[in-house]
């Protein structure tokens, strides 16, 4: 993450100054794939915005541009004020952006606190050795697990591939809160997911709110969304189509904007 002498001097836009994220005019091409077309999206601190649209609207390549997954073809996105580059999710990571995918959240074959610690492992040393310390990781994956509500983990060294998809999106988010990320995104976090668990990843979401972080989520259910986000901002092949505030708008009236109908 760098930024240039030219942006420095460059006014910074008011839209990036006020927001916790801003990504403006981004365009991101796959070949002749125009993924996304010129898109601007921001999020505010502390703001739940719920990510809107059709199978193919851009929603997932959004949020890569976002955290680095990918460069975009043409345009700028703003962190907590400033201009960056984000070259990998794990430099967005560093920055205070936790993200978790649909499919590449975890790794499937690590155990539950090596997800939970991955990229951050705590190590401890023996004389002029460094080790892995995996009590204390386990210890506190554990107890931050307890705390969003994981209960029938019974060990911390189980890979997660026994996972449900509740409980995956749940180490995702436990994982945000006790790093302390500002912007916790989560692409379809309850499309593989049972009802009672979707109840609590959504109000995972309104606790990661109310802890002081901002949230994007992604969803194709404007009926979920409704009640844990504050904004809606809705893509349409690529474009931004609609951006709507909770208060002007119904879970309703939302299924329609995504269909184009209004
Ligand atoms: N890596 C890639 N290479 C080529 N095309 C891509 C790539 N990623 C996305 N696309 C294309 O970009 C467009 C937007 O895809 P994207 O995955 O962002 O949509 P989405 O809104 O997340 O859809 P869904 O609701 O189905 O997840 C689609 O036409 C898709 O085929
Ligand atoms: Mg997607």
């Amino acid at each position: 993450m760098t930024t240039t002498d030219a942006e420095k001097k460059h006014e910074v836009p008011r839209k990036a100054r006020e927001s916790l994220v801003f990504a403006e005019n981004i365009t991101m091409k796959f070949n002749k794939v125009v993924a996304l077309d010129n898109v601007n999206f921001d999020v505010g601190y502390n703001e739940v915005v719920g990510l809107l649209g059709d199978n193919g609207a851009g929603k997932s390549t959004l949020i890569k541009v976002l955290n680095g997954f990918h460069r975009p073809t043409k345009g700028q996105i703003y962190f907590d004020g400033n201009p960056v580059h984000f070259n990998s999710p794990r430099d967005s990571r560093d920055a205070g952006i936790e993200t978790a995918y649909q499919d590449l959240a975890l790794v499937n074959l690590m155990t539950i606190s090596r997800n939970f610690f991955l990229g951050r492992e705590l190590e401890r040393r023996i004389g002029p050795i460094k080790i892995l310390d995996m009590a204390r990781m386990d210890q506190i994956a554990a107890r931050t697990m307890a705390e969003v509500g994981l209960r029938n983990i019974r060990e911390m060294q189980e890979t997660v591939s026994f996972l449900s998809g509740g409980e995956r999106q749940a180490i995702a988010i436990g994982r945000a809160t006790f790093f302390g990320a500002k912007l916790l995104i989560l692409d379809e976090p309850t499309a593989a997911v049972s009802v009672a668990e979707t109840e609590w990843v959504l109000r995972l979401v309104a606790e990661a709110k109310h802890s002081g972080l901002a949230v994007i989520m992604i969803t194709h259910n404007a009926y979920e969304v409704f009640d844990v986000a504050d904004r809606f901002v809705v893509l349409q092949q690529g474009r931004n189509y609609a951006d709507l505030k909770r208060e002007d708008t119904s879970a309703k009236d939302l299924i329609e904007v995504i269909a184009g109908r209004k």
